[in-house]
Order: structure tokens, then sequence, then C-alpha cells
């Protein structure tokens, strides 16, 4: 029944949809939305920890909201360092998520609208490299491939094959080994 009525809300939903800055006021709307699509387990996943008790990266919490303004997406990137570099000094990048579209509205570019918005921005403010953890079937239209992060690992259990990178300047990641590491501003 509920698989039905969300064909039915996902029908009638309206299709116009805006990217914007997250503000203060959407906190509490991001958090339910992650948790209605993701689940509670979302707090136990291995970037969970990187994420814990820091700010995104500045410019990078992203919203997707309907016609009424009402939170229907989130993505936030956040900045980490992507292990170190051959000469050993440690690697800057971003990792991204979670990104996730309420499920009335999957299917309209929602998702897509958010990953682009956020890796223009990134490259925008110079940023050399974006990190995630995902699907690959999805996030390869992106640009993200796993043959970046090769000698990198998660702070925790990951699965190789979902652990992608886009370099958003060339170059970027090679000889980049070791683990990935919180950077961002603590939070207060
Ligand atoms: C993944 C997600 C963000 C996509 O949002 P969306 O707004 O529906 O995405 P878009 O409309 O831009 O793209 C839809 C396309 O992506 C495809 N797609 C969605 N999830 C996919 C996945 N896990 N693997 C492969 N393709 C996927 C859809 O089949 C669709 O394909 P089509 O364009 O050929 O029809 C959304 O489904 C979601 O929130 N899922 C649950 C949370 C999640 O898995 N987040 C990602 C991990 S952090």
């Amino acid at each position: 029944m509920a698989a039905v009525l969300d064909t039915v809300r996902a029908f009638f939903a309206p299709s116009t949809y805006t990217i914007d800055a997250e503000t203060p006021a959407d906190v509490v709307a991001r958090e339910n939305l992650l948790d209605r699509v993701m689940g509670p387990e979302r707090r136990k996943k291995s970037s969970e920890k990187i994420r814990r008790g820091r700010l995104p990266a500045k410019g990078l919490a992203l919203v997707a909201r309907d016609e009424d303004g009402h939170v229907i997406g989130t993505v936030r990137l956040w900045n980490i360092e992507a292990g170190v570099s051959q000469q050993g000094t440690p690697v800057e990048a971003l990792l991204l998520g979670p990104l996730a579209v309420d499920c009335t509205h999957e299917g309209r570019g929602i998702g897509g609208a958010l990953m682009r918005t956020a890796i223009s921005e990134a490259a925008q403010r110079s940023h050399g490299a974006v990190l995630l953890v995902g699907d690959a079937a999805y996030y390869e239209r992106f640009g993200f491939f796993a043959d970046k992060t090769q000698h990198l690992v998660m702070p925790g259990p990951f699965e190789r094959s979902r652990f992608l990178a886009l370099e958003l300047k060339d170059g970027w990641l090679d000889g980049a080994a070791g683990m990935i590491v919180a950077s961002g501003r603590k939070l207060a």
C-alpha cells in the first residue's frame, strides 16, 4: 500500500525544483529526509565518522526545494585529507555525501542537478578532487571512478568498488595513498 501511495504522490508531485544553499532553517528537514530515505543505519557508515563533529566545506551544503520551498533533496561535501602524496604532504580533497532525494521526487533529475551543482561549485572554489562511497552505476555518469582511490582507505569498513573519486584538477590524486581523515572546521 505504501508503495502504491508513493507512486500516486510522485505522479502528482510538482515538477519544478530549485537548487539552493542550505540554511540553518533547513537542518531539521534535511535530517528528517535522510532518516526517511536512508534509515537510522546511515549513522553507522564509515563516512559518518569523517563528518561527525565537523561543518561541511564552505559553500558546499546544498538543498533541492520544491515550489513551496520544502527540502526535497540534499548533498553536502566535507574537507578531508586523502592520504599523503609521494612527497609526504597531505592531499586536500572533499568527501561527498550523503546525497539523497525524497522518494516521491525520484527520477526527476534532482539528484543529478544536486551533483552537477556541487561539482561545479567545488571546482569554482579551487578544490582538487571529490571522493565518495556509493553505487558506481549511478556516480560514473558524473565522472566518478574507483581507479583514483586504489591506494586510499576509509577509516572503517568500506567496499573498494564503491570508493570513487573525481579529479577536478588533472593528476590531483596521483600517488595519493593512506587513510582518509577529516580536516574541516569543527562544530562549536
Ligand atoms: C540515488 C538518488 C540520489 C538519485 O536521485 P534522483 O533524483 O532520482 O536521480 P536522477 O533523477 O538525477 O537520476 C535518476 C537516474 O539514476 C538512476 N539511479 C538511481 N539510483 C541508482 C543507483 N543506485 N544505481 C544506478 N542508477 C541509479 C535511475 O535509475 C535513473 O536512471 P535513468 O535516468 O536512466 O532513468 C536517490 O535515488 C536517493 O536518494 N537514493 C537513496 C539514497 C542513496 O542511495 N544515496 C546515494 C548514496 S550516498
